[in-house]
């Protein structure tokens, strides 16, 4: 049995290494942020984390939460102040403006397919007088930074991707001897498996994750022909379940001043696309809560260059 699961993990593996860095951006790019972005205040914490937060026992808010596990990243990535950092897929800021605020001195450039991300990021640097972060908006299929970086960061982004192997190789040049990349995704304990885009079953992969990935833990580790892994941690899959439960709660304590939102958003559709969030945050939950957080989880992994 065992061996049979190893030839199909290695097929998935050619398999992975024969697509695009990333496949049908434009529809994930547009599934999550199509709503605008008072939805994502009002639903994610105070630093707008569009990911997983932690929850150790001292973080009893979702705010605390986020920052716990902005700090994590920051300690394993052994960042130092006055490092150039580059944080691929920096969703609304969450990471970038964390490190503006912690490492005054440090430099950093954001990345991600959005606009809207990085209007949003922008803003908030006028607001807060940070003048060391730069945004830009570009897909991960042609992005090329033309520099390199002390610190890279990219936090599930990998899960909208592919070809790790290209990825990782593009990624590679942008790195020095002394450069680390950190990694955070979500990941199943064993299996990697593409979200089907053209599934009519798989409704996770038609209205939110199209062209997706669920990366399995170790899937990273077959693609070292670039960079090498450093170490390696794995984070209880509760903590995610914790996260999209605080998503949910903040969306239905919200509900007088979301529902105009989706009305302008989704028009007639607007009560079907209520329900579709409200059953996106249920079922993260449910995924990553499964088996005690010990089935889905979250992963980090700390590379070098090669
Ligand atoms: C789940 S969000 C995570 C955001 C952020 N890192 C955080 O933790 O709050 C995924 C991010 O990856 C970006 N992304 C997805 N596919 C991309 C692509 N093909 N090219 C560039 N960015 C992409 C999205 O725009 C978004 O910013
Ligand atoms: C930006 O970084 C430089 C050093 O690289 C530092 O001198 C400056 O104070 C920083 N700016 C802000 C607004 O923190
Ligand atoms: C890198 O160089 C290419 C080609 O000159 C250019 O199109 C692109 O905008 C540059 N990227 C950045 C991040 O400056």
């Amino acid at each position: 049995m065992a061996d049979i699961f190893f030839v199909f993990f290695l097929g998935a593996i050619q398999a992975l290494r024969e697509l695009p860095i990333a496949i049908n951006t434009e529809a994930a790019n547009e599934q999550h942020y199509e709503l605008p972005v008072e939805f994502f205040k009002l639903v994610l914490g105070r630093h707008l984390k569009y990911s997983s937060a932690l929850f150790n026992s001292e973080c009893y808010t979702l705010d605390e939460a986020e920052e716990a596990m902005l700090a994590i990243y920051c300690e394993r990535a052994c960042l130092r102040d006055g490092q150039t950092v580059l944080d691929l897929g920096c969703g609304w800021g969450s990471l970038s403006l964390y490190i503006a605020k912690n490492f005054p001195n440090c430099k950093i450039t954001s990345v991600s397919n959005s606009a809207r991300q990085k209007k949003l990021i922008e803003d908030e640097c006028r607001r807060m007088g940070y003048s060391n972060v730069s945004v830009l908006t570009c897909d991960m299929n042609s992005f090329e930074a033309n520099a390199s970086f002390d610190r890279i960061f990219s936090i599930e982004m990998f899960e909208h991707m592919k070809n790790y192997e290209k990825l990782l190789y593009k990624i590679s040049t942008w790195m020095h001897a002394d450069s680390l990349l950190f990694i955070h995704i979500f990941c199943h304990k064993t299996f990697a498996y593409h979200f089907e885009d053209n599934c009519d079953d798989d409704w996770m992969a038609r209205f939110f994750f199209t062209g997706g990935t669920m990366p399995a833990d170790n899937l990273l580790l077959y693609f070292q022909s670039h960079v090498s892994i450093e170490d390696h941690w794995n984070v209880n899959g509760k903590h995610y379940s914790k996260t999209s439960e605080e998503w949910l709660k903040r969306m239905d304590a919200n509900a007088e001043r979301l529902k105009p939102l989706f009305h302008e958003t989704y028009g007639s559709e607007a009560g079907k696309w209520w329900v579709y969030w409200r059953t996106f945050f249920i079922a993260v939950s449910e995924l990553f809560g499964y088996n005690d957080g010990e089935e889905w989880m979250v992963s980090h992994y700390l590379f070098k260059k090669k």
